[in-house]
């Protein structure tokens, strides 16, 4: 059989030490599929972002195996798209330039990253602010050019932390 896509056991994660000492994730257990989709829901504080940021390398965690697709989980990748709240655009750089950089870390030549960042940028509905600055958008924008970031290198799995949490519901 083959492993999992994801894999998380034993996982145990706390912040501080002595007395300020507080375990967040105690012995977190999960197994994903390929084509899952699971959403982690529980009360503000539980420790979601947390587990989110682990999985994609981004944090460190006290004990635990985690792995995607067998390999183990030592830092971020392009495997991993990711869509958080506190992971946002890089400011200096336009909405299509924010894309267009993901893809070129990737391994896309200059003409390809430009078509896909202008496709993805199509796709959440924001061509026409291709050439703008992230302060120059609204929150939801610049949560819309996070996710068309996030797809546009087609990650294996894409990881995305209250990600529509800025956006009206019609979008
Ligand atoms: N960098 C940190 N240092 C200390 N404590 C933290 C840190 N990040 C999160 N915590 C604590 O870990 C717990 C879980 O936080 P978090 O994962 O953000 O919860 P959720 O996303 O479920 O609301 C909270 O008690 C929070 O205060
Ligand atoms: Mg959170």
């Amino acid at each position: 059989m083959s492993p999992p896509k994801l894999r998380i056991a034993g996982l145990h994660k706390s912040f501080g030490t002595g007395e300020r000492r507080t375990e967040v994730l105690r012995d977190i257990n999960l197994d994903l599929a390929d084509n899952e989709f699971v959403s982690l829901v529980g009360t503000s504080g539980c420790g979601k972002s947390t587990l989110l940021s682990i999985v994609a390398g981004l944090q460190d965690f006290d004990a635990g195996d985690l792995s995607i697709d067998g390999a183990p989980i030592l830092q971020p990748g392009l495997d991993r798209g990711v869509v958080f709240q506190s992971y946002t655009l890089l400011p200096w750089l336009t909405a299509r330039q924010n894309i267009e950089f993901a893809l070129k870390a990737a391994g896309y030549d200059r003409p390809t990253c430009r078509r896909i960042a202008l496709e993805h940028l199509e796709l959440v509905k924001l061509s026409d602010s291709a050439d703008r600055y992230p302060a120059e958008l609204s929150g939801g924008m610049k949560q819309r050019v996070a996710i068309a970031r996030a797809l546009s290198y087609r990650p294996k799995m894409l990881l995305m932390d209250e990600p529509f949490g800025a956006l009206d519901a019609l979008t």
